[in-house]
């Protein structure tokens, strides 16, 4: 099989270092691995298959020196805005963790398990974008669902761990864990604009002019760009302190009557879809499943009290893995199947 020589521009993040992990475990095929960050992590090392390998400088010209062909994005969308076209002019396939790319037009948006037909579009620019981590694994969730029953309508509520912003976040969350158990004052909130510890903040990334966040539209607007779709959707982005994997309750309109036995048989079947709904026994998705895990975890699926044609239920992922580093890796998977048919 043929091995590719693969860089991670922010290899020193959270998303950068699982995909390093993630690698290795699926034994992706490397002929040589390519670690690349800032200045302030060049004397670092990471570790790959027992080998170390030094951290190098993001430059222009790295990607033609190191002849990459497969070059994987977290470090920021001006990171990517910047240096994601020298790594596609000199060859390589680019898969783009931010959101610089996402939206536009000639990009490929993809979850493999809902669109990796637009895959192939990768020609036009030389990047396919990973899309937004809780825009995934809701995907994952309604993607089987629009495709057996057609969606009308779908309401999200997230509840995000401190995690998705970063390993600045998850610092931020144990500090200020621990000041509060000591009884110390939060003078520095970190990576977010209140205290996060026993707190929950109902603003993730910027406020834009019509009141929503950021975050909020790339949930909706991503969505309809990957499943095709122009269905109804509105989303209020949460951040909780959790330290990993996102959790979302989904309300789902459908243009018929549904039951939830219904909704359960076709998420069984849904691929890196496992549905964890048996209220008897008091078993349900929560984030301490998910953690460190590549499947989406979908449970407390009930019909409305007052619509037939309407379901909730709850889902959680691991967002650095399933929600970023997972999908990347899948998406390269089958960027190599379609490259070698
Ligand atoms: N965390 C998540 O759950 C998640 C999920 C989906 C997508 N994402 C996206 O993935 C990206 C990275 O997120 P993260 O959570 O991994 O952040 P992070 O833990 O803060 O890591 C950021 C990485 O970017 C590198 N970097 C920063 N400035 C750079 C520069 N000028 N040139 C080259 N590298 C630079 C950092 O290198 P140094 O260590 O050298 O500073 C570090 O390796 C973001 O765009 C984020 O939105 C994150």
């Amino acid at each position: 099989m043929r091995e590719f020589i693969v860089a991670i521009v922010g290899a020193s993040g959270a998303v950068g270092e699982e995909l390093i992990r993630i690698l290795e475990e699926q034994n992706f095929p490397i002929r040589k691995l390519v670690p690349l960050a800032s200045k302030r992590s060049v004397k670092k090392e990471i570790s790959y298959k027992n080998q170390k390998i030094a951290i190098q400088e993001t430059t222009h010209d790295i990607f033609k020196q190191e002849g990459v062909e497969i070059a994987f994005f977290s470090a920021g969308g001006s990171v990517s805005k910047e240096f994601a076209p020298s790594a596609a002019q000199a060859g390589a396939v680019v898969i783009d963790n931010t959101s610089y790319f996402r939206m536009q037009e000639n990009i490929p948006l993809v979850v493999p398990e809902v669109n990796s037909e637009d895959i192939k579009l990768w020609k036009d620019s030389g990047i396919i974008a990973n899309p937004n981590c809780s825009t995934i694994q809701m995907v994952q969730v309604l993607s089987p669902l629009h495709k057996k029953f057609n969606i009308k309508r779908v309401d999200v509520s997230t509840y995000q761990a401190v995690s998705g912003a970063g390993k600045k976040g998850m610092e931020s969350l144990l500090k200020q864990t621990k000041q509060i158990l000591q009884n110390e004052k939060i003078e520095d909130c970190g990576a977010f604009p209140y205290e996060i510890a026993f707190n929950l903040i109902p603003h993730i990334d910027v406020f834009l002019s019509d009141s929503y966040t950021k975050e909020e539209v790339k949930m909706i607007k991503e969505s309809c760009k990957i499943m095709h779709s122009n269905f109804e959707i509105s989303a209020t982005c949460v951040r909780v302190p959790v330290l990993r994997s996102h959790s979302e309750a989904i309300s789902i309109r459908f243009e018929n009557e549904v039951s939830a036995k219904m909704i359960r048989e076709v998420l069984s079947n849904a691929e890196n879809v496992e549905v964890i709904d048996d209220i008897q026994n008091v078993k349900y998705p929560m984030p301490i499943i998910a953690t460190n895990t590549d499947k989406t975890y979908v449970g407390r699926i009930r019909n409305d009290y007052f619509r037939k044609d309407t379901i909730h239920l709850f889902c959680v992922a691991d967002q650095i893995r399933v929600g970023a580093a997972t999908n990347a890796v899948r998406i390269a998977q089958k960027w190599i199947e379609i490259l070698e048919s």
